[in-house]
């Protein structure tokens, strides 16, 4: 039901557009890429657009890096070659299922976004880059995808749903461009960056599903207020994937968080028995954050290197084994690596195995694998597993203590 209100207010708002209500960024989805190119500075977007793009704190990207989106919408334009354009909906980062929550509440939204990035920089063809096992998602677009071509608000941008390779690394943008491309889903080193040569050469701009989305509030176009997600179009509201060991684990909005800790009781508190033992932050390379770390304020540890990445969240009581945790965590990177690599490849299986081994770790080794991966590895998933490993020794110790 909520799905279909969703169509129609998407149909609804781009109607109203076509009657010429719209802002600027709207305005230049109704046109044709050539009269929209035609509006822009030599490089860059048309003052308005870059401007509204430009002063919005939401428009950040949001797979993790806090990149700029204009600086990227700049990039992709700035060769002249025909762009191409891809939502990054692999979601692959353990325990994190927000792209997943936008998705099925209002595809509409992701689609709409798309296609103002696409007019924006003159793309002719967006993919929806979509995790493999995400089979209800994969139905849900579809559906949406028909109904805004046969509304006739994609004309000249060909829209095409794709199944990702159903790996962590598929994720990775170079990687994902190799996988559309039929290739070997293996990172790339860079320069040059798929903004400048990407999809079979031509300039490339991938965003994850929740920068899209996020970037209507940019031109107003904001989904109906009752549905979940219509808060994510507030720069202060984050949205945490929460899970572990609480009540009620899920996809969390949520507007200024001051303390980690306040997370538990989002979720609906701790479940019966058990005592707050830490949280892993951040998905598999993320960190491992002891009971006392989650009371301190956010703003603190934020300063510090806490990184929220894309706000996965796992809880974790007294009574579970934080070095099982930290071993499962680099048996799932030993297994996702590409392999291509040999700092990455060898050092996530040694770590995973020096974790696994009784008795105490082995912090030297654990250290020495650490600056090697994090120094030498190709792609940042090789890079994050060395310095998670770096803290690794010292948090596990304050778990124990
Ligand atoms: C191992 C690995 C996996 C990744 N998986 C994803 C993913 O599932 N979804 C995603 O949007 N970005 C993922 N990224 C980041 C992408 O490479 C890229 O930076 C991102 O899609 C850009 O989106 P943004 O501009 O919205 O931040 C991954 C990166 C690495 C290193
Ligand atoms: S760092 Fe790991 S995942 Fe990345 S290219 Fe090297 S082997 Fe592959």
């Amino acid at each position: 039901m909520r799905f279909m209100r969703a169509a129609i207010l998407f149909v609804h708002c781009c109607m109203e557009k076509v009657r010429g209500t719209a802002s600027a960024a709207t305005g230049a989805m109704e046109q044709g890429p050539r009269q929209i190119r035609a509006a822009f500075l030599p490089i860059g977007l048309r003052e308005d657009i870059k401007y509204s793009i430009a002063s919005a704190e939401i428009c950040r990207s949001r797979a993790g890096v806090g990149f700029p989106v204009v600086e990227k919408w700049r990039q992709v334009m700035r060769r002249g070659a025909v762009p191409v354009v891809i939502v990054n909906g692999d979601e692959g980062e353990l325990a994190v299922f927000k792209d997943r929550f936008i998705l099925e509440n209002d595809p509409h939204g992701v689609i709409e976004a798309a296609l103002v990035a696409a007019r924006v920089t003159g793309a002719d063809k967006i993919f929806f880059y979509i995790r493999d096992d995400y089979k209800p998602i994969h139905v849900i677009l579809r559906k949406a995808i028909a109904d805004v071509v046969s509304a006739g608000l994609a004309s000249g941008i060909a829209i095409e749903l794709r199944r990702s390779g159903g790996a962590y690394i598929c994720g990775e943008e170079t990687a994902l461009i190799a996988s559309l491309e039929g290739r070997p889903p293996r990172p790339a080193e860079r320069p040059p960056f798929p903004t400048t040569r990407g999809y079979f050469g031509r300039p490339t701009l991938v965003h994850n599903v929740e920068t899209f989305f996020r970037l209507r509030s940019v031109w107003g176009s904001a989904p109906e207020p009752d549905l979940p997600v219509s808060d994510l179009l507030a720069a202060e509201v984050t949205l945490f994937s929460v899970s572990g060991r609480v009540r009620n684990p899920g996809p969390k909005p949520v507007r200024g968080l001051s303390r980690l800790i306040d997370l538990v009781d989002i979720a609906g508190g701790l479940t019966e028995g058990v005592e707050l033992g830490g949280m892993v932050v951040g998905g598999s390379s993320g960190t491992l954050l002891p009971a006392a770390d989650c009371r301190r304020p956010l703003d603190e540890l934020l300063s510090g290197r806490l990184r929220l990445g894309t706000g996965g969240i796992v809880v974790f009581g007294t009574g579970d084994d934080m070095r099982g945790v930290a071993s499962k965590m680099a048996g799932y990177l030993a297994r996702e690596s590409c392999g291509q690599c040999g700092p990455c490849r060898v050092g996530t299986a040694k770590a995973a195995q020096a974790l696994n081994a009784p008795g105490r770790l082995d912090v030297p080794l654990i250290n020495d694998l650490s600056v090697v991966m994090s120094e030498a590895s190709i792609c940042a998933l090789g890079r994050n597993a060395g310095r998670f490993l770096g803290r690794l020794p010292s948090l596990l110790e304050t778990c124990d203590s």
